[in-house]
């Protein structure tokens, strides 16, 4: 399968990249891009990525830009952040790259436990998770071909250390149930999805 990563640098997508090339043809991208470089913010950006690619068989975003800070900082620019990142730089990447996926391919989207369990300083997160959450749904009864949605939502993982203070009373999500959330979505037959690593 040749599998598209968006974000592969981080720390989600360098632990899946490295988990799904022994077996798939992976594709690494992020704004330095191993393989090819995407600023998710950017529809343009988002165009020539996929005229690079050409045809895939799945997608994988793990990049999800959003303001993290005290809510005093929360205002029009800083919740723009997770607008024009998480949400619309995922949303776009469905949008532009139902023209290039193959039929009965598919999209796995990132949102996070926040969604529905707001902690202190990530309101932003919460808002845009809940919207591509919602996307995810609509889009499973609108693609064509066969071609497959979901969005995977982990709690903190636990290769985040630094975030474990925010999460009180988390049991961090492993890495390998976090790749075996993104292996639901990828190898399975289920769409419109929530998919909660566990
Ligand atoms: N870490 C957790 O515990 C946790 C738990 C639940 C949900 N989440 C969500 O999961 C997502 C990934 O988390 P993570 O911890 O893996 O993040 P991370 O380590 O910060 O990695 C983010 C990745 O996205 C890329 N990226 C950032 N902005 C981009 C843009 N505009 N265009 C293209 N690529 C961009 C980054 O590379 P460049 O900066 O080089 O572009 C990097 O490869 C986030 O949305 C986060 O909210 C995380």
């Amino acid at each position: 399968m040749k599998i598209v990563i968006v974000g592969a640098s981080g720390t989600m997508g360098s632990y899946l990249s490295n988990a799904f090339e022994k077996e798939h043809e992976v594709i690494r991208t992020d704004r330095n891009g191993a393989d090819v470089k995407v600023d998710i913010t950017s529809t343009e950006a988002i165009e020539n990525m996929y005229g690079r690619i050409g045809a895939f068989d799945a997608l994988i975003c793990t990049a999800g830009p959003s303001f993290v800070g005290p809510w005093k900082n929360l205002n029009d620019k800083s919740f723009r952040n997770g607008v024009e990142g998480k949400m619309m730089g995922q949303i776009n990447l469905v949008l532009i790259g139902q023209h290039y996926i193959n039929p009965k391919g598919s999209f796995t989207l990132i949102t996070g436990a926040l969604a529905h369990e707001p902690q202190k300083n990530f309101a932003n997160a919460s808002a845009v998770n809940a919207a591509v959450e919602g996307f995810v749904r609509a889009a499973a009864i609108e693609l064509e071909n066969s071609i497959r949605i979901n969005a995977v939502s982990p709690t903190v993982i636990e290769n985040s250390p630094q975030y474990f203070p925010f999460f009180p009373g988390e049991m961090p999500v492993t890495m390998k149930q976090l790749e075996y959330g993104f292996r639901k979505s990828v190898f399975g037959a289920n769409t419109g999805q929530i998919i909660t690593p566990h």
